[in-house]
């Protein structure tokens, strides 16, 4: 089995962009399998930054590109994203894209709906992207969901616009929202139907045929395994499962096809939105960690907060995730620091843990009990192989190991595409 998952094995932004878009040039394809445009995937090629958010990262190899069933996709967002890189010179036909027909639609009155409900929990509010992920996976839960192919019955989606409305103009209305007409959302969904359906396909059978022929999947994740909507701190986290097994069940195929799971981890740690932290660093640490390692949301252009290395977090990651193998990136960021800390326990009400425990009162109180390691005084920047890194820093490296119970085999060192180490090809595994 040659195939590869690629999932975050923290809050998100670990760089899964960039190790995707550096191993699509072993892969023969790539498959977005949760999630939807609120992932913001930056990729640095020489003088080119390409940034994608419902896009398998692999269309910048020419590769083709899959957008699985369990992705949400909300068509404009799409259309206007293919069009930003279409102007940047990548080529998306429905020769390099193909789209589940079975995968949900984002609507409009999604986005407006998570707005509104970020609003009305005021401090409280999970830090969203407001991009309507959480409503779109709660109407395909709940059977009312529109779906790529019903595009191509204008009957199935006035009925299924009916429904939707009578649900989501009654809660619009309760949280002082506008509230959506029907022949307005109709008509739109009409005129995207032809830009959109070329695209579509049952996906399965494609995916199917290439497993059988031998072909290399490599499956593209999404967010990460602390904001899973089971594994992760509930609730805020995202709407839909990040793990590797999704990858499965969101494109398709049997979870014997997944292959090999890469996760991704920063040296440190950065989180987006609202939500527990326990090795967060209000101070002028945790500033140079965001100014170095530019830590602004592709997504969400908030600055993202920043901590030390948490292993009890990603040694969870490792667990729930499946994770075999971990690509550790942004080493360079910790450039120059003179003391680094690592997280290997937490004290919760007087009690010490070596996990994080579910309960949400807990997760808010965990406090970091760290263990101090040197620092290195040379530069990790661009290195290429081991024999670059200071003696530090693989020190820093094999901790990590150790402590998350899982081998680094992967090492990035900068944006750009080839500063990247290659410890073990999760393709050979
Ligand atoms: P993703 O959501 O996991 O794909 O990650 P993002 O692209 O949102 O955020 C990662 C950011 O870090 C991007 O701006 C990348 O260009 C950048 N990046 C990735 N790997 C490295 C690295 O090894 N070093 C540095 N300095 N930046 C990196
Ligand atoms: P990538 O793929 C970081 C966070 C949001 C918020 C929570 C729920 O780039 O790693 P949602 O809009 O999904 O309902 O928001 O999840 N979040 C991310 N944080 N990276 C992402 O994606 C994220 N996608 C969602 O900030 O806290
Ligand atoms: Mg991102």
């Amino acid at each position: 089995m040659a195939n590869v998952a690629v999932i975050g094995a923290q809050w998100g932004d670990e760089g899964k962009g960039k190790v995707v878009d550096w191993l699509a040039s072993r892969a023969d394809i790539v498959v977005r399998f949760q999630g939807g445009h609120n992932a913001g995937h930056t990729l640095v090629v020489g003088d080119q930054t390409y940034k994608l958010s419902l896009l398998p990262s692999g269309l910048v190899r020419g590769k083709l590109g899959i957008i699985g069933n369990g992705v949400v996709v909300d068509p404009e967002a799409l259309l206007a994203e293919i069009a930003r890189v279409t102007a940047q010179g990548l080529t998306v036909t429905p020769e390099t894209l193909r789209i589940a027909e079975n995968a949900v639609l984002i609507l409009p009155l999604h986005s407006a709906l998570d707005r509104a409900r970020e609003e009305a929990r005021g401090e409280r509010k999970i830090g969203t992207t407001g991009r309507g992920i959480g409503p779109a996976y709660e109407d395909k839960v709940a059977r009312r969901a529109i779906r790529v192919c019903d595009l191509a019955e204008p009957q199935t989606l006035s009925d299924k616009l009916d429904e939707l409305l009578l649900h989501h103009n009654t809660l619009l209305q309760g949280l002082g929202a506008a509230i959506f007409v029907k022949e307005d959302l109709l008509s739109r969904l009409l005129a995207l139907a032809p830009l959109i359906l070329p695209f579509a396909e049952p996906v399965w059978e494609r995916l199917d045929a290439a497993r059988r022929a031998g072909k290399r999947i490599l499956f593209e994740g999404a967010q990460a395994v602390m904001l899973d909507v089971d594994h992760g701190t509930y609730p805020f986290v995202t709407s839909s499962n990040t793990v590797a097994a999704t990858a499965a069940a969101g494109s398709g195929l049997g979870p014997a096809s997944v292959g090999t799971v890469l996760g991704i981890a920063k040296a440190y740690t950065t989180r987006v939105g609202s939500g527990p932290f326990p090795t967060e660093l209000n101070d002028a640490i945790g500033q140079l960690l965001g100014d170095r390692g530019y830590e602004f949301g592709t997504v969400t252009g908030r600055r993202r907060r920043c901590g030390w290395f948490d292993a009890v977090m990603v040694r969870q990651a490792v667990k729930v995730g499946g994770i075999q193998g971990l690509a550790l990136t942004k080493l360079d960021v910790l450039d120059g620091l003179t003391e680094l800390k690592i997280c290997t326990g937490y004290r919760i009400n007087g009690a010490h843990f070596r996990h994080l425990p579910a309960a949400q009162g807990a997760q808010a109180a965990a406090i970091a009990e760290y263990e101090t390691m040197e620092g290195w005084s040379g530069s990790t920047r661009g290195a290429r192989s081991w024999a670059d890194l200071p003696a530090q820093a693989i020190k820093y490296v094999r901790r990590i190991e150790e402590l998350v119970e899982a081998p680094v085999t992967l090492v990035s060192t900068s944006p750009e595409r080839d500063d990247t180490i290659l410890v073990k090809d999760p393709f050979e595994s």
